[in-house]
């Protein structure tokens, strides 16, 4: 019996790559995002690979559209076995530099998109006896990266709801995974330069959305609490733990810069 997965934002980057992963294990997979021509490229890839597909324009900031694409994704496939709550975005820039209306745009997609997603699928997982719910933050949601205060916000903002709903429902079959990426090559660093209205450059080490996708889909294969598809990243929330004032040091030193001519 092929796995059913529903995904957000999964017209590029981590989200994509997921999908395609899961389609050469023959899983049946719906993709919402707002580009419908990107989705569909995506949908036919998904086919090409071995995988059914679903694609659907959805807003993740939109709680009827999220009831919507599970519905879909039931009516299409049976059931669902795994949601993934990937949508989202970044800005740069120091919180008296980023408006209120920057700060709501993007607390609204990444943390309110999670939250509706989640309020959509939860309810199916109870029926069903089982589900599992992975939610990617990142590793700026474990510890705060200088000049991305609004990002991380959003970040820890998915993690203290996933971690409360983790323990919740310890013991009932259903699950809770929180992925933390570094760096990775998507159009992320695109849509931040258009939402910040500069560029930034990192020094740190950066990884691929195959590797990514590559860690989500042993997650899901074997449910655990936390997934690193860098592991030393783990390392950055163990330092800060015991060593906040010298993380600070290290991030910055080591943190995005804009890049000004
Ligand atoms: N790239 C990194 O360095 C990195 C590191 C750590 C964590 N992450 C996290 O990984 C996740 C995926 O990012 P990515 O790197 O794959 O970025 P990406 O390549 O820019 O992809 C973002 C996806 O989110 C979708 N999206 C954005 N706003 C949406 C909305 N309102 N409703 C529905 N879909 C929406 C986009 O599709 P449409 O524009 O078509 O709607 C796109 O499919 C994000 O949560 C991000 O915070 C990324």
């Amino acid at each position: 019996m092929s796995t059913v997965v529903a995904i957000t934002g999964a017209s590029a980057g981590i989200g994509k790559a997921t999908a395609l992963r899961l389609a050469r294990d023959g899983a049946s997979i719906a993709i919402c995002a707002r580009r419908l021509d990107r989705l569909e490229a995506v949908a036919d890839d998904i086919r090409r690979a071995g995988g059914q597909a679903l694609a659907v324009a959805a807003d993740v900031t939109k709680p009827d559209d999220m009831r919507a694409f599970i519905d879909a994704t039931v009516q299409a496939f049976g059931r669902l076995d795994v949601v993934i709550c990937n949508a989202g975005f970044g800005i740069y820039g120091e919180i008296d530099r980023v408006t209120p209306e920057q700060m709501q745009s993007i607390m609204d997609v990444n943390y309110f998109g999670t939250f509706h997603t989640v309020r959509a699928a939860l309810p199916l997982f109870r029926t069903q006896g089982h589900g599992h719910t992975i939610i990617i933050s990142s590793v700026a949601g474990k510890r705060g990266i200088p000049f991305m205060g609004p990002y991380c916000a959003t970040k820890f903002a998915q993690i203290g709801m996933a971690e409360s709903l983790r323990a919740e429902l310890k013991g009932t079959g259903l699950h809770v995974s929180i992925v933390y990426p570094i760096s990775t090559n998507t159009e992320f660093f695109e849509v931040m330069t258009q939402n910040s209205g500069f560029a930034t450059r990192a020094n740190g080490p950066k990884q691929s959305p195959d590797s990514v996708a590559d860690a989500i889909v042993r997650a899901i294969r074997k449910p655990v609490p936390e997934v690193y598809p860098y592991l030393p990243a783990k390392g950055l929330a163990v330092l800060n733990a015991i060593f906040p004032g010298l993380t600070d040091t290290l991030t910055k030193r080591w943190g995005r810069k804009p890049i000004r001519n």
